[in-house]
Formats: structure tokens, C-alpha cells, sequence
């Protein structure tokens, strides 16, 4: 699918983001893995969180999803039990979706039942090493493809015992799958990271009654057993900061994002925006299913290059393609460094960036862990690419809007993964006159 896109004089309006996509993968695993009932409001109606319900529904988790007249998704969940989940009788496809296959990982670690994880091709090419290591250690018994470090992955469950894991990579979906497992170990199960990466599966699983501690970037867990729990998903600030960029890079723009989740390790964006003179105002913070949630208004802003690095990185990887084409509208330089993991997100987004963004006239140039990008204050419109990764083609949607000429995204469905109501919205933005 291509789309096509054309400078706007006015940009105005109110968005509501897709449900959260980490929060929603996490209540669906939890809640599927308790013997109780639950309800959880504005799920993720992305195809990575429907990849989820799939397999989780492969393993005896029974899930009915209704859609309310906002198209807002709620599913109703009947867990399965922790100790009686199915062996499934085919293969799993996790689909593009790394969190399905890595948590989904750790819970099978646990079952004593065989099992066959698997994904496109992208997932395909992306490092299993990281978690097969230490679910191994605890006693798991896992082999993969391209000598035990790529997907497809075969899983033989059993008895697990606790680890103390130091895990090179600030990385929410590794530390997950261990946590996971170490619901069901013996003993006492600690993951220690660089730094602190997202912490919705710390939260979630002390709300349903683990026994989990967590310092930062030290968390622990113990065997527990864990209760259903109803959740309201917030709206995803991933999806989010995509409207954040479009409105403060344009001249006339004024948008607002309502109900966005707001935990500090998923703002980064938020912050180095700011940081960058952005002009956006977080107003009605409230609390919901202990998450912090709040409306975020951005508006027209005169921005200036930035440095990001280090313990920022992982509070701001999944936005590092809409930061980099908010950095071609900044006054100067702006440096991403430490970024290493871009290199094996849903493309090595590192070198997407570089070439679709240069294809629109950036100045951009690659690092080996990051990207240095020399503002200009404009872009021309071309032809580009999503390579089929849903933030670059929003990224690309996004930069179609603030190009003087057309500019044609190729592979625009790609946006489905997180967001399949992405170009609706954005073209409900678009305003000809006030
Ligand atoms: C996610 C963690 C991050 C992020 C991904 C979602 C999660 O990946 O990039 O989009 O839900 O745990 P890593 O854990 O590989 O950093």
C-alpha cells in the first residue's frame, strides 16, 4: 500500500492513540496464566497484540475480544491455570512481534510440554541468544536456529530454578521472560541490567500479588502465584509522540493526545523534546490500572539540536525514528549515541533511517550505535520506503506532512502492526482553513 502525502498550511485536532502495546501483551500473558477472569479495556488493536491472543489461545487461554462503538477493543480473558496450560499442537507464529516470541519464551520455559516458537522474517533475523542463555541456565532446554541464537525456537519446559542474571542489554522483553520464568523457579530469581529499561511487567506482576522487588535497574523475583486482575490499558506514548513530532515541527499545528501513559521509562521522548525547546503541555495526570496517564498538548516550536545517550536510550528506543526526523527540523546538531539496539529492532533501524531520511534530503550520518543529524529546517518530498517497519512508515507519514512537495511512503500497511488506525488519524489533522 502506498500512500501519498502533500504539505498542509493548518494542523489541528484531537487524537486518541491505540491502547499501549507492551501493557497489552503483558495483560493478556499474566492474566492467561491465573486460574480467575478478567476484563482488560483499550487493548492494543495493533497485529503484534493480536499475534499474542493467538498463541496464548494455542496454549488454552480462553480470550473473547468486543469492540465498543469508538472501536475501542476490550477482551475478556479466562486464565488457564499456571499448571495446566496446553501443549500446543502446531507451531506458534509470534508473527513481527519480539515481546510475543521473548515473553512468550520464558512462560514455555516453565511448561513441562514441548513447543515451537517461530515468526516472520523479520523476527526471524533477531537475537533469541539473550534469553535462550539464561531460560537454559535455569533449566529450560532451548535450541534455535543459526547455532542457538534465531528464530524458530524449540522449547522443552520443566523444572526451573532461580538465576542471578546480568543481562549486557537494557532490555525490557529479556528481562521479562526471566521474570516470567521466575514466577514459576525455585528459589529467588534477580536480573540486573545497564540500565533501567521498562518496568510494566514489575508493575503488573506486583498488582496481581508476585512477590517481586525491584531497585531501578536490580529486579527480583520469587515462585508466586498470581491473581486475574481488570485493566484499563493507557494509550500508547509511542503512538503518541508521533503527534507530538508533526505538531511541533510544523508552523501552524496545535494537536492534543488524550489519555497517554506517562511511566518514566517510556518518556524519554517527552523529556528530549522538551529539552529541544518543544512546546507541549502535560496536563490532567491521573492514575489508571498503576500506570500514570495524563493529555499531552503540542503545539509549533522552534527547535535546537540535542545529545542523547546512555541511561536516556532505553526510555527513548522505539521513538529514536520520529526523534531523528524531529532533529532534521532543529537548529543545529543533534547526536544519538549508545543506540546499538536500533541495529536489531524490527529493521536495523539505524541504516532505514540513514536512507530514507537522506532520500527526503537529511543530513544524516550513520554511527556505528547511533546517528548524527545536522538540522536544516526543511525536507523535500521523494519516494521512500517502510522496509516494513511500522515506526519507520509512520516516521516517513509523519515527514510527508512537512515536506514542501508530495511525498509517496511505499509500504504504508506496515503501520498495522501498532497503530492500523494511523493514516485515518492523520488525515483527520489535516485542516484547509480555520
Ligand atoms: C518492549 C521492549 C523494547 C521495545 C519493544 C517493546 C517490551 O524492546 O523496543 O518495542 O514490550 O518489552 P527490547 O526489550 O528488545 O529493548
Amino acid at each position: 500500500m502506498r500512500e501519498r502525502l502533500v504539505a498542509h498550511s493548518m494542523i489541528r485536532g484531537t487524537v486518541k492513540p491505540p491502547g499501549d502495546k507492551s501493557i497489552s501483551h503483558r495483560a493478556l500473558i499474566f492474566n492467561g496464566i491465573t486460574d480467575g477472569k478478567a476484563i482488560i479495556e483499550n487493548v492494543s488493536i495493533g497485529s503484534d497484540v493480536n499475534s499474542t491472543i493467538r498463541c496464548i489461545r494455542k496454549l488454552g487461554v480462553k480470550v473473547e475480544k468486543s469492540f465498543d462503538s469508538n472501536g475501542e477493543l476490550s477482551i475478556s480473558i479466562r486464565g488457564s491455570g499456571s499448571k495446566i496450560l496446553n501443549e500446543p499442537t502446531n507451531i506458534l507464529n509470534a508473527g513481527n512481534s519480539g515481546t510475543t516470541m521473548r515473553l512468550l519464551t520464558g512462560l514455555m520455559s516453565s511448561q513441562s510440554f514441548f513447543s515451537v516458537l517461530t515468526g516472520d522474517k523479520s523476527l526471524r533475523s533477531r537475537p533469541m541468544g539473550r534469553i535462550i542463555e539464561p531460560l537454559n541456565r535455569m533449566g529450560a532446554n532451548i535450541i534455535a536456529r543459526d547455532r542457538n541464537s534465531r528464530p524458530p525456537l524449540v522449547i522443552i519446559g520443566g523444572t526451573l530454578s532461580g538465576i542471578d542474571h546480568f543481562s549486557k542489554v537494557a532490555s525490557a522483553q529479556v528481562k521479562s521472560a526471566i521474570l516470567i520464568a521466575g514466577l514459576f523457579a525455585n528459589g529467588k530469581t534477580i536480573v540486573r541490567e545497564p540500565f533501567q529499561s521498562r518496568d510494566h511487567t514489575e508493575r503488573l506482576l506486583r498488582a496481581m500479588g508476585a512477590v517481586i522487588n525491584s531497585n531501578q535497574a536490580i529486579v527480583s523475583i520469587e515462585q508466586s502465584e498470581i491473581s486475574a486482575v481488570d485493566i484499563r490499558v493507557p494509550g500508547d506514548v509511542s503512538a503518541a509522540a508521533f503527534w507530538i513530532v508533526l505538531a511541533i515541527c510544523h508552523s501552524n499545528a496545535e494537536i492534543k493526545v488524550n489519555g497517554v501513559g506517562i511511566n518514566p521509562t517510556r518518556t524519554g521522548i517527552l523529556d528530549t523534546l522538551k529539552n529541544m525547546g518543544a512546546n507541549i503541555i502535560i496536563e490532567n495526570i491521573r492514575e489508571e490500572s498503576g500506570e500514570p496517564v495524563a493529555d499531552i498538548i503540542a503545539k509549533s516550536s522552534s527547535l535546537e539540536g540535542v545529545t542523547v545517550e546512555g541511561a536516556m536510550i532505553p526510555r527513548i528506543i522505539d521513538e529514536i525514528p520520529i526523534l531523528a526526523l524531529a532533529a532534521c527540523f532543529a537548529n543545529g546538531e543533534t547526536i544519538i549515541k549508545d543506540a546499538k539496539e536500533l541495529r536489531v529492532k524490527e529493521t536495523d533501524r539505524i541504516n532505514t533511517l540513514v536512507s530514507e531520511l537522506t532520500g527526503l534530503g537529511a543530513e544524516i550520518q550513520e554511527l556505528n550505535d547511533g546517528l548524527i543529524i545536522n538540522g536544516k529546517g526543511h525536507l523535500n518530498g521523494s519516494t521512500c520506503r517502510s522496509h516494513g517497519d511500522h515506526r519507520l512508515a509512520m516516521t516517513l507519514g509523519i515527514a510527508g506532512l512537512l515536506t514542501e512537495e508530495e511525498t509517496i511512503v511505499e509500504g504504508a500497511e506496515a503501520a498495522q502492526v501498532s497503530y492500523p488506525h494511523f493514516w485515518n488519524d492523520l488525515r483527520n489533522l489535516i485542516k484547509t482553513h480555520e
